[in-house]
């Protein structure tokens, strides 16, 4: 049963490995909504500790590391400073953000471990484990890859095929490789230690289906494990970076990072408390209630990706149960995936829209991308954000909509009203409609907010700003003013306070605009208690003029943004690519022979029925020669005239499609198979040679 009416909230996001810069697809699945929930919770005056951080251990770090050429402390240093930089600049709203590599984290997680093994809750097994002689170090499952037994992906990872998308075992993999050495991995015995999530089961089951008010996609991701039937999962891992065990004689082992990155949570409440007031003292109520607390008294909610929904839904929840004194998560609103321009977003293959890159290039849209991400969100299957949709909603709907309904209120208080809240006078049905439906919002969005709707509640926020358009379309202060100035005192009194409520009901998604316009308007210290009332703004009130809250995108700032995708995506796809084994050596007599110099094309026509040939008429400096060249797919005719260009002159002449062609342009060749000319650097005459 979820809680209803808590005394104070724990929200937790994600803690992202530090192994990369934050991208649309995290942001849209975890830190905008979590960031949502928590400004409207606070605007609630709900108590909220907002907790997250970085996930600092594990195998996706020391991947990076050995990919970059740094050490993983080097890694994690880098990304965690650039990642906490852009969630700060983005607004998000952290209580604390944290680091898995803080000492207070090793110390709670050794000690949640410690308790568990003294309570004797692990079983200890030993089993055969990969094991790489070369590196000499056990395999990690990504450290592993293999032909998946399912699809026969020859490069499947040892807990995943990519492909098909299989949970894997390494065991299952045919002709396993260790991605350390190259080399083939031997089986070799290993201790570890295992939470029996098989015998766990029947309580796990009674948590999870207590709760079936979660979205469909996280109940059913759950029931899904469940049905299947859960096994023990290693909570230590064969690994050198990572958390010792508490356990003696464990060296080379440390704690499986599924099991501690959970507990960054608790340890990150901790190091918050340490960071206000110089002691973790009290951080107890967030997570252990106590036993003579209301049950309910402290909510827990976990905002993560759809990829961590086993893990917040049954491997923490059935850790936290072994321990006995913890709360549960009573919600676990993941999202599903948000796909970019038709593809799927891949840090590997660089396609992705990266948030430092976003705020350095877009600056002060911070709150166009929350908009957007929101108003697209993944919250029942995945979605999908181009760059035109950014481009339409910013003009259409931020513009055209929201920014213009404040910036009329406003501009026709300036000119109307002297700058100052208007005195309301007799009301007609039309302003009792309209303030009928501005204390009916704010209950609306509200509601959509606490059921983790927020792309409803966005929708909600914006048909407020569509209701304020329409009652100044409908009652047209500017004509009123000819003849009856009284009735636009009136209308723009209930202008300005729709616009005062937008202000409140938006901040959790637009908090920048939101301040905007609260400066505007004079108003501080408002919440969402005030929301809806026709008296928020005072009468007399001033109304400043501001700049405008949106500005038109124009198309090319978007097609920038289009073509950088494509440019980067291309250049990692060449970084995969081999470069060409240098050819079998040859003596100087061999390269003298042949007669390199500089030529000019003058004239260049297509070879009728040739896809490849063009013909060229060049001057080498003595004389004119016609050379048929294989460029064509690469260059149009009227490209190359002019071009200076290297010729071989001594190659034999060969016949090609019935003509002659003597000699060869040398052109450079791309990895990716285009072509370039080679062109001298400074001005050289045709027929300077080349030694
Ligand atoms: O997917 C990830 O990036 C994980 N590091 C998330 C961990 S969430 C929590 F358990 F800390
Ligand atoms: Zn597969």
């Amino acid at each position: 049963m979820p809680i209803s009416n808590p005394k104070r909230y724990t929200v937790t996001a994600a803690l992202i490995y530090a192994n990369g810069p934050i991208h649309i697809g995290h942001l849209a699945g975890c830190y905008v909504p979590a960031d949502i929930y928590v400004r409207y919770l606070r605007s609630s005056g709900k108590e909220v500790a907002f907790i997250s951080g970085t996930d600092e251990h594990g195998v996706p770090i020391t991947i990076r590391a050995k990919k970059e050429g740094l050490t993983p402390q080097q890694v994690v240093d880098k990304y965690y400073e650039q990642i906490d930089a852009s969630f700060k600049a983005l607004g998000v709203s952290f209580d604390v953000y944290s680091r898995t590599s803080k000492p207070v984290h090793h110390e709670t997680s050794r000690e949640i471990f410690r308790d568990l093994y003294d309570k004797k809750v692990f079983v200890e097994e030993t089993t055969e484990q990969y094991y790489d002689e070369t590196a000499q170090q056990f395999l990690a499952d990504r450290y592993i890859v293999g032909t998946c037994p399912v699809c026969a992906n020859p490069n499947a990872y040892g807990d995943q095929c990519e492909r098909c998308g299989s949970t894997l075992s390494p065991l299952e993999l045919k002709d396993p490789r260790s991605t350390l050495s190259g080399s083939k991995p031997v089986l070799k015995a290993t201790k570890n230690w295992y939470l029996p999530l098989d015998k766990m089961q029947p309580d796990i089951e009674a948590y999870v289906n207590g709760h079936s008010e979660w979205k469909t996609n996280v109940f059913g991701q759950c029931q899904s494990w469940l049905k299947d039937g859960l096994k023990p999962r290693a909570m230590t891992r064969d690994l050198d970076w990572g958390i010792k065990v508490p356990v003696e004689d464990t060296d080379g082992k440390v704690l499986y990072v599924w099991f501690e990155a959970p507990i960054g949570y608790i340890s990150a409440t901790k190091d918050w408390l340490i960071q206000k007031n110089g002691s973790e003292e009290g951080w107890q109520k967030w997570w252990q209630p106590g036993k003579d607390a209301a049950e309910g008294e402290t909510k827990l909610v976990h905002f993560i990706g759809k990829d961590n929904i086993v893990f917040h839904c049954i491997i923490f929840p059935a850790m936290l149960m072994a321990e006995g004194n913890y709360i549960l998560a009573d919600n676990v609103p993941a999202n599903e995936f948000m796909n970019l321009e038709g593809d799927k977003i891949s840090t590997s293959r660089n396609w992705a829209v990266w948030l430092h890159e976003y705020l350095e290039e877009l600056p002060d849209k911070q709150d166009v991308l929350r908009y957007v991400l929101t108003a697209n969100a993944p919250e029942t299957k995945d979605s999908e954000f181009t760059w035109k949709d950014f481009q339409t909603r910013n003009n259409s709907e931020l513009v055209g909509i929201y920014g213009n309904f404040i910036n009329r209120a406003v501009v026709l208080t300036q000119k109307f009203c002297d700058g100052k809240v208007p005195q309301r006078g007799e009301l007609q049905e039309i302003d009792q409609a309209a303030l009928a439906d501005l204390a009916a919002f704010p209950g609306k969005i509200a509601e959509s907010m606490e059921n983790y709707r927020f792309r409803e509640a966005l929708s909600l926020i914006m048909d407020l700003a569509r209701t304020g358009n329409k009652y100044l379309a409908d009652t047209q202060p500017w004509h009123a003013i000819k003849t009856d100035p009284g009735r636009v005192n009136t209308i723009l009194n209930i202008a300005l306070q729709i616009s005062a409520t937008l202000s409140i009901v938006s901040e959790p998604v637009l908090p920048f605009t939101a301040a905007k316009i609260q400066d505007q308007l004079s108003i501080s210290g408002k919440n969402w208690q005030d929301a809806g009332d026709a008296d928020l703004l005072a009468v007399g009130q001033p109304v400043l003029e501001g700049k405008l809250l949106f500005e038109k995108i124009e198309d090319s700032v978007i097609e920038k943004q289009v073509q950088k995708l494509h440019d980067a995506k291309r250049l990692n796809e060449l970084e995969g690519k081999t470069v060409a084994p240098v050819k079998a050596e040859i003596q100087f007599d061999d390269f003298a022979k042949m007669d390199i110099r500089i030529a000019t094309i003058l004239e260049a026509e297509n070879v009728p029925k040739s896809k490849k040939l063009l013909k060229l008429l060049i001057d080498i400096g003595s004389e004119q020669r016609t050379v048929l060249s294989g460029i064509s797919e690469h260059f149009k005719a009227e490209e190359v005239i002019g071009k200076k260009v290297l010729y071989l002159a001594n190659l034999a002449p060969r016949k090609m499609m019935g003509m002659e062609s003597h000699g060869m342009i040398l052109m450079a060749e791309d990895r990716d198979g285009s072509l370039a000319f080679m062109q001298p650097g400074k001005d050289v005459w045709n027929g300077g040679t080349v030694n």
